[in-house]
């Protein structure tokens, strides 16, 4: 049984939407402002659920609630105390096609999508966000090169618990530039003074050296030949000390003038491996990296990123744990922008994800126990639910064609595992091409006159009185007709579930 779309034009007939059998579940669902997207995709979701489908809705202005006509988990995210929170962090743990790297990708992936739309210095920011993500997981102790780090025999708790979060990278971020800006003349002093008491102890030894040398020649009955023996050995290790003390102070006076000039003249970045220690677990940081002074500016920059994301108040380790018995619905309608997109991108990751470790969903056994087994007779178990879709995708229709873009990835791989999206924006070329060729239900719903040739352009429907039959109103005045493909692959106008036509 599917949902039923009659046909305007031909009574009788209707195009059945069946997300049991579909080879290709997606669906998206386009039209203007106020055209009935939004309460075309609840009744759909109210379908599915009947279905017994899970859902996961991201929504991400608070409109696609069931007012009680089906249960919701709902899960939301709230600036201050908020109950749930989200860690981009997350990784698949798969040694074939997930781990931490494969984590930076879609980390920077949400950077780009927010803070550094048409950014200029976004190469080089793109060089030093990846490797302070890198250096994140490496706090926590997971290296991507070495599998046996990332935490495969943990359970979820203790994973949890292992996993770096956006304050870990705002608190890296902040040690990077205390040592850098302030540290570096507190660290030089702690240089000096280390090196100042071997100093003292090799000057020590040098005068009780010359005083062995001045006792020798005070003995009267010496023995010439042992005498002399003596003064080589002594002698050689005065010469030995004292180029010692000598490439000791060298070196600090060159250390000492690359600070000053570094600090005051605009000169290189002085060479910090000698001040390298382990103080707060940092020992293994590149400073050298971190402390050129272009990279540094773009550091600043994304301090304030991080403190952006960090007084959204919703990243953490808290994540929310589905529901199989209901929609969940995660509301991101409180969070500005930029953290809304990172939660989105995270939920719709962890879902990936999910399904991914769950496995192929046809070699899943069947049965009805919920999640891990196959219904009997489904291609799809489990849909993901986005509204205004297009706020989540990249600004250029170059970067949308990306294939490892996240939503390109879950688009074109998900159904292998179960798993179908519903997608909703206001023209069909707000998709990525990807999304145009792995969608198996389109509808269109009124669209408005400057919208129509794109949306001509992508059905390639000639005919300007099938785009007229999409402004009837029902009875209250809403638009109630859609355009859908029928098996034959042809554009029919269908009524919409409150058409009382
Ligand atoms: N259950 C309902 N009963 C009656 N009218 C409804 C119901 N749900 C929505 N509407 C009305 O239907 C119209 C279409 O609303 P909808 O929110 O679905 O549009 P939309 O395509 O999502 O628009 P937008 O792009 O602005 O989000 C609106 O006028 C709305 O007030
Ligand atoms: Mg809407």
């Amino acid at each position: 049984m599917g949902f039923e779309f009659p046909l305007l034009l031909n009574p009788g007939k209707s195009i059945v939407l069946n997300t049991d059998t579909a080879q290709n579940g997606h669906i998206a669902i386009t039209g203007g402002s106020g055209a009935g997207k939004t309460r075309l995709a609840k009744e759909l979701m109210k379908h599915l659920y009947e279905k017994g489908k899970n859902l996961h809705v991201v929504d991400v202005q608070n409109t696609l609630g069931m007012n009680g006509l089906v249960p919701e988990e709902v899960f939301d995210f709230e600036v201050r105390n908020s109950p749930y929170s989200i860690n981009p962090f997350e990784f698949l743990l798969d040694e074939k096609n997930g781990g931490p790297l494969a984590q930076v990708d879609d980390i920077m992936e949400m950077f780009r999508k927010t803070f550094m739309k048409r950014l200029k210095s976004a190469p080089l920011m793109t060089a030093v966000l990846r490797r302070l993500i890198i250096d994140t997981y490496r706090k926590a102790g997971i290296v991507d090169s070495d599998p046996s780090t990332w935490g495969l025999d943990l359970n979820k708790k203790e994973m949890n618990e292992k996993l770096p979060i956006v304050a870990d990278m705002k608190e890296l971020v902040d040690y990077i530039l205390d040592f850098v800006s302030g540290g570096y003349g507190t660290k030089f002093g702690s240089i000096v003074s280390k090196n100042g008491k071997i100093l003292n102890e090799w000057h020590n030894q040098l005068a009780k050296l010359n005083e062995e040398l001045r006792k020798l020649e005070e003995v009267a009955d010496r023995d010439e030949e042992v005498a002399e023996a003596e003064r080589l050995r002594i002698k050689g290790e005065i010469v030995d000390l004292q180029q010692h003390i000598k490439g000791n102070v060298e070196s600090m006076v060159s250390h000492f003038k690359q600070y000053l000039e570094y600090s005051f003249l605009g000169g290189d970045v002085p060479a910090y491996e000698a001040l390298q220690s382990d103080e707060a677990g940092y020992g293994w940081l590149d400073f050298k990296f971190y402390s050129d002074k272009d990279r540094l500016k773009v550091i600043r920059t994304i301090e304030t990123y991080l403190q952006a994301l960090s007084s959204a108040g919703v990243f953490g380790r808290s994540t929310p744990a589905p529901s199989f018995s209901k929609i969940n619905r995660y509301n991101l309608s409180s969070l500005k922008d930029e953290p809304r997109l990172f939660c989105a991108d995270t939920i719709a990751s962890k879902i990936f994800r999910m399904l991914y470790v769950r496995g192929e969903y046809r070699s899943l056994p069947e049965g009805t126990r919920p999640f891990w087994e196959r219904r009997p007779g489904t291609t799809t178990d489990t849909y993901l639910v986005i509204d205004e879709i297009q706020t989540l995708l990249p600004d250029t229709a170059a970067e949308a064609r990306n294939k490892n873009l996240l939503y390109n990835r879950i688009i074109s791989q998900i159904r292998n595992f179960g798993g179908g999206v519903m997608a909703m924006t206001q023209t069909p070329d707000n998709l990525p091409e990807l999304f145009l060729t792995n969608i198996g239900t389109m509808i269109i719903l009124y669209t408005a006159p400057n919208d129509l040739p794109r949306v001509k352009a992508v059905t390639g429907i000639k005919d300007n009185r099938i785009f007229q039959l999409l402004e009837t109103r029902n009875s209250q005045g809403h638009y109630c007709v859609g355009l859908m493909k029928d098996r034959s692959g042809v554009w029919q106008c269908v009524k919409m579930p409150w058409a009382d036509l």
